[in-house]
């Protein structure tokens, strides 16, 4: 046995173990990418540096065994700072986004590209639960979104946007989704205003077990939806279709009710463990409860909590929001945060800007080439079959493995830029299907070599083996032979082995 200690921790370990190794047996994390137990091991990310505190010098642990009286710190700054320049070498030849423009750009950040998979598939029920994971309102919103994704979605290059809201729309025309009965955690919301915050707001907060209450001041429920936006634009049935479901989640709707200080003092005051108010653009005056400004109630813009502890505000009675779906994503997070959920870090994004002539191509094999159906009704909107057609027209921007990336995962951690070195034009996107469920980006590939060691050590058909020289070397199928023909047994393994999203399922 060998002894030494890591961050002044004494341990021993069997001659031969690597320092990776060993810090992992005693409960230290190091981040690795081309290192992978039980094959062979070509040190090249740099990602698992550690430090020799005796003389300071700084090495990859991965390929390090351990030596008597060695002495090692697995973090401190200098290796934070070694570990972040490493995934910035590697991600400034990196081309792929991880999330699609599409979803970047939806202000509620739904996954455009998967509804748009399920809808291509005719899962239209699985396909609506995507959506509603971030929007409580889908089929209100199909008929009054003005569709920011839209204006940001690839397949504008090559004819015109993919239609997103009639499609979000066509989950909640298509399905009979029910949602699942939750149980009951004994707290009780208050919220006033029926609009797009209160509903959705009760919509989350049921979902998550509390009890809401909603106050609407109008003889009938759904505020501006159904007071201001015409017959022509969101038919009322419409509007109705959504609330009866969130009355079927348990929520209690109370109409004609006046929020003033004496129904506050009365009805409101000391009963419920929370109020939200979400009047919308509302010329009510709520200085008497809460501070106010010129352009609505002030809230703590991290928590949006009032002046007054248990009063948050929801929507346009703090801003005005001119799109409705910014309201319906406020909505969402201040119901996250009233149930304690907590939101994920802000994610790195790999980012290319516009596709190359080259590149639209490669992107239309997994599409079809059909341009947009402009002779649809507003009102009538798709039949299943053309909506179908119309999410097969999706070009599938986003990465197939963005929440399984080790270099997604790590450029967060150590806030990684991707464009800390500049080194000229980048490299063009290649997408090769000749696999029945793999897709191969070499783009993305960060020649960790472990598909390579994988497929030659398990004694697959083909393999894949390394062409070209330093900057310009990649992992390729030899003989121009198909990926199919080349992984044969070991395709499965090598995706999940794969680091990064360059091996990924097509799904
Ligand atoms: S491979 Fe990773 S970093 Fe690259 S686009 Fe995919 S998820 Fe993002
Ligand atoms: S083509 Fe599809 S994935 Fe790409 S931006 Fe448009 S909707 Fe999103
Ligand atoms: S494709 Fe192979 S060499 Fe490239 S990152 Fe993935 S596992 Fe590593
Ligand atoms: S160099 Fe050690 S994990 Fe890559």
């Amino acid at each position: 046995m060998v002894e030494l200690k890591i961050n002044d921790k004494i341990i021993q370990v069997p001659a031969g173990t690597t320092i990776l190794e060993a810090a992992r047996s005693a409960g230290f994390s190091i981040p690795s990418m081309c290192y992978l137990k039980g094959q062979s091991n070509h040190p090249s990310c740099m990602i698992c540096v550690v430090k020799d505190r005796k003389n300071g010098s700084i090495f990859p642990s991965c390929a390090m065994p351990v030596n008597e009286g060695m002495d090692i710190i697995s973090e401190d700054d200098e290796i934070r700072d070694m570990r972040k320049q490493s995934l910035e070498l590697l991600l400034s030849d990196h081309v792929g986004d991880c999330e699609a423009p599409c979803q970047l750009s939806c202000p509620a950040h739904m996954d455009i590209p998967l509804m748009n998979r399920l809808i291509g598939a005719n899962k239209f029920e699985e396909a609506i639960r995507i959506v509603k994971n971030d929007i409580a309102l889908p089929f209100i919103l199909g008929y009054i979104c003005p569709a920011p994704c839209e204006n940001a979605c690839r397949r504008k290059q090559i004819n015109a946007p993919v239609s997103i809201c009639l499609l979000k729309r066509s989950t909640a025309q298509f399905s009979n989704f029910e949602e699942p009965k939750t149980k009951p955690n004994g707290k009780k919301i208050a919220i006033i205003g029926s609009g797009v915050a209160g509903l959705s707001l009760a919509y989350f907060l049921q979902l998550y077990g509390f009890s809401c209450d909603i106050f609407e001041k109008n003889k009938e429920i759904g505020g501006s939806l159904r007071y201001d936006i015409s017959e022509e634009i969101l038919p009322k049935r419409i509007l109705d279709i959504e609330i009866e479901g969130i009355k079927k989640l348990g929520a209690s709707f109370y109409c004609s009710s006046d929020f003033n200080p004496s129904f506050y003092e009365e009805k409101i005051k000391n009963r419920y463990s929370a109020l939200i108010i979400s009047t919308g653009v509302s010329t009510q005056d709520f200085s008497w409860l809460v501070e106010v400004d010129k352009n609505g109630i002030v809230i703590n813009e991290k928590n949006f909590l009032t002046s007054v502890s248990n009063i948050y505000a929801c929507g346009s009675v703090v801003k005005k929001q001119k799109m409705a779906i910014r309201t319906a994503a406020h909505a969402k997070q201040l119901a996250n945060i009233i149930a304690n959920i907590q939101t994920e870090k802000k994610q790195f994004n790999s980012r290319f800007a516009k596709l190359t002539k080259a590149e639209l191509p490669e992107y239309l094999k997994e599409s079809v080439s059909n341009n947009r159906n402009n002779s649809i009704d507003h009102l009538t909107g798709f039949s299943i079959q053309e909506a179908i057609e119309e999410a097969k027209r999706c070009l599938h921007c986003d990465c197939r493995k963005k929440d399984a990336c080790k270099l997604r995962d790590y450029s967060t951690l150590y806030s990684a830029q991707q464009n800390s070195y500049n080194i000229g034009s980048r490299k063009e996107m290649t997408k090769q299907f000749d696999h029945s469920f793999v897709v191969y980006e070499a783009e993305k590939c960060i020649r960790c070599g472990l598909c390579v060691d994988i497929a030659s050590s398990e004694k697959d058909a083909l393999g894949l083996t390394f062409i070209g020289r330093g900057f310009n070397v990649r992992v390729q199928v030899p003989f121009n032979a198909k990926l199919e023909d080349a992984l044969k047994t070991t395709a499965l393994k090598c995706i999940e082995s794969c680091p990064t999203g360059a091996l990924a399922k097509i799904i």
